[in-house]
């Protein structure tokens, strides 16, 4: 492995105790509950690139054909000499339909799953040899820092697939203003949103036929287990998801089977027979309230497209 194959912003060792303190706050609340960040596992992952492919799950098709119809719009707002940075890049499937439509100068990756990355930017390499093409492993829902060396110049954050529904409003507003504040003059962000829409459809993507998103929220239990020595078993638990209607945002659980206690070094949590774990929200903003928020965080001007039926916006924001 060379040293430019190398993911940089290294998961740390620090970094593994934060997550497990997250981890353990987040399951003695009485509300339990896991970060969906811990879904992404290679296993998740992959998982997560399974769920892309099943019928009811419509965002990332629907995002692909938003950015295919209007792609020579797309390309003309972003201009040539780019570098292309994208937020939770995971299989980099979007990252190379939009570096095949605005060929940038370069393309950083970012993702908390570290090897899953670093094995799609590898991939990339053969398809598109002039473009510099890195892997930067962070968690963005703390502070980080980019590699000092990718120039600040006609930056083009990316953030796809409605990602940042899984934040709160407020958690949402200051990630846009931490992407915000990585953008000059010359930069913008390139945002997908996922709208609301009829119910069925809904909650029908976030609970498929075939159980893959049963199978990636259970998957996050085994990831637990890894990161903080607990020994939850999955078959003691069911996955759930439904529209909250009041919250505008799709709920994901995991619920308790049969009473269960669950142990890991230092600590314990015991679950009654109906008891949830909340693993996910994904946020359905109208799309004047998600231009209100980019407009809080820092982006005045924007430019939509959208599909003939608006279940999801792509969304260009600058200053
Ligand atoms: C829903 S998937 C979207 C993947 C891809 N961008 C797409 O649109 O198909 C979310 C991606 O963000 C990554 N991710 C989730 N939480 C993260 C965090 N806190 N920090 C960095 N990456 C994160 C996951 O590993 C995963 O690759």
């Amino acid at each position: 492995m060379s040293l430019r194959d190398k993911p940089t912003g290294v998961k740390a060792p620090d970094m593994s105790v934060n997550q497990q303190q997250e981890i353990i706050d987040g399951l003695t609340r009485e509300n339990a509950s896991i970060s969906p960040k811990y879904f992404y596992d290679t296993r998740g992952s992959e998982l997560f690139e399974a769920i892309t492919r099943v019928p009811e799950y419509y965002p990332t098709r629907t995002e692909l054909a938003v950015m295919q119809t209007h792609s020579r719009a797309i390309a003309q707002s972003v201009g040539p000499g780019t570098t292309l940075i994208e937020f939770g890049a995971g299989n980099c499937a979007k990252a190379r339909a939009l570096c095949r439509l605005i060929d940038p100068v370069r393309f950083v990756g970012i993702d908390i799953s570290a090897d899953y990355l670093q094995d799609a930017i590898k991939s990339m390499r053969s398809e598109f040899p002039g473009i510099e093409l890195r892997a930067v492993a962070a968690d963005l829902s703390h502070g980080f820092e980019l590699p000092a060396d990718i120039p600040r110049a006609k930056r083009l954050v990316f953030y796809p697939g409605s990602s940042i529904g899984n934040f709160d409003p407020e958690h949402a507003r200051e990630l846009l203003e931490r992407m915000r504040s990585l953008i000059d003059g010359d930069g913008a962000l390139l945002i997908g949103i996922d709208l609301p829409k009829d119910v069925a459809a809904l909650e029908a993507a976030y609970d498929d036929a075939a159980g893959v998103t049963a199978a990636f929220n259970l998957n996050v239990l085994a990831h637990v287990n890894l990161l903080i020595g607990s020994n939850f078993i999955s078959c003691q638990w069911l996955h759930r998801s439904f529209f909250n209607a009041s919250e505008s945002r799709i709920e994901m659980h995991l619920e308790a089977v049969t009473d269960v206690l669950v142990c890991w070094p230092g600590g314990e949590r015991s679950f009654a027979a109906g008891e949830r774990i909340h693993t996910e929200n994904s946020y359905k903003y109208p799309l004047d309230k998600f231009i209100t928020l980019l407009s809080l965080a820092g982006f005045a001007k924007t430019q939509t497209w959208t599909d003939e039926h608006h279940w999801f916006a792509v969304i260009r924001a600058c200053a």
